[in-house]
């Protein structure tokens, strides 16, 4: 019934490390915890005899038709929740018509991602740039030349924030075979199996790219000193919508803008990366009254229902991505579990917007939405 569901159903499917690799935050895991409470602080001021027989939950972004405002975020290591990966990911965004954002770490090629989803899916790429700035430009034109149609540049992960619940599983790609990580591997032989039958984990669209551990990947193939100047760069290169994943404040949203980005995502990355970093959804309002004229504002970060979309939306959001909700659905059905997922948040979202007295996305009006005091 809900996206708890399917969370709990995936954590009877993975061994324990990787689904608290999926699940866990950094640090002391505030963030994390403070957006769940944000969205717990919303409170819906319906209209009432507002007389709709139906709703739609459809919008458009960027010139496309969406059946509903969500996109599936960008995860790493997708073939270690379910052996299928991205491409189970791919296929069930492409089938309930919503855009899938690829990342940079992703486990199945980029190319081979894109040719799952059919031509009708809304392909997105997220970016990291790498110290080789050679390799992120081919990284960019493979993008386009696959037929991806919107890049997401990621910016909250100069370095990988520490995640502790991983280093006391002693978390590794692939698993290193300790005692302990044997014990944890053998509760769950069907998993293994599939994933010692299938190719082998690499990061498939970078050159070279066998992953060790996760964090010195990243600290040592991405660089840490990206600058605005880069996204001009990349600016350049790519003229489809350009959007940057992770911004967390209005300066630096007013400065996306100023670099010709075409959105921003507003996010903390799930509470992995900084910790005690802003909630996306209370920075929300502040930042669409200061760029909303010029930026389409996205936010993740906690969205687990078809409500936080709503209130989202409510709040000036054009659209939400989500990134564990559609793992825990993939760890516990792959491609199934993942739509899944995706029906639960529409059916969700069609309700509260009939409770609402919204029947379309865009009838979803700042003033049906409030956040209570803490
Ligand atoms: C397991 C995992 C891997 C992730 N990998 C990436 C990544 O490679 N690139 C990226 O931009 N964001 C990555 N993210 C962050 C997501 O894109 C997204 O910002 C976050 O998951 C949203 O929060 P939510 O999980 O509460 O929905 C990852 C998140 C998770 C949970």
């Amino acid at each position: 019934m809900t996206v708890e569901d399917l969370r709990a159903a995936a954590r009877h499917r993975v061994p324990r490390s990787v689904f608290e690799f999926v699940d866990g935050g950094a640090e002391d895991e505030l963030t994390m915890q403070r957006t769940r409470e944000a969205f717990a602080r919303v409170e819906f001021r319906p209209r009432v005899l507002g007389g709709a027989e139906a709703v739609d939950i459809s919008t458009t972004l960027f010139g496309r038709r969406m059946t509903q405002p969500l996109v599936l975020g960008p995860t790493g290591f997708c073939r270690l929740s379910h052996h299928e990966g991205e491409r189970a990911v791919a296929r069930a965004a492409a089938s309930a018509g919503i855009p899938f954002g690829l990342t940079t770490m992703g486990t199945v090629s980029l190319e081979d991602v894109a040719a799952v989803g059919g031509p009708a899916a809304a392909r997105w790429f997220q970016l990291y740039v790498m110290r080789d700035r050679g390799l992120t430009l081919e990284l960019i034109e493979r993008a386009k030349a696959a037929g991806y149609e919107a890049l997401l540049v990621t910016v909250d992960t100069p370095v990988t924030g520490q995640r502790r619940r991983d280093v006391r599983n002693g978390f590794s790609v692939p698993p290193k075979l300790t005692p302990r990580t044997l014990l944890d591997l053998s509760r769950r032989p069907a998993w293994w199996m599939n994933l010692l039958t299938t190719e082998q984990l690499t990061f498939a669209s970078v050159p070279a790219g066998e992953p060790e551990a996760h964090a010195a990947f990243i600290d040592g193939v991405f660089d840490p000193a990206v600058s605005f100047a880069d996204l001009e760069h990349v600016r350049e290169v790519w003229d489809g919508p350009l959007l940057l994943k992770g911004v967390q404040t209005v300066e630096d949203a007013r400065r996306a803008a100023d670099h010709g980005a075409d959105g921003v995502v507003l996010s903390s990355h799930g509470g992995r990366q900084l910790d005690r970093s802003p909630v996306a959804l209370e920075v929300l309002p502040e930042v669409v009254s200061a760029v909303g004229d010029r930026l389409e504002v996205l936010l993740d970060s906690g969205v687990r229902t078809g409500a936080d979309v709503a209130a989202a939306i409510g709040l000036g959001a054009k659209a939400c991505l989500v990134g564990r909700p559609y793992l825990y659905g993939l760890m516990a059905g792959g491609e199934e579990g993942v739509e899944t997922m995706i029906e639960i948040f529409a059916s969700e979202l069609r309700r509260t917007m009939h409770l609402l007295g919204a029947p379309t996305v865009d009838d979803i009006t700042p003033s049906m939405v409030r956040l209570r005091e803490a």
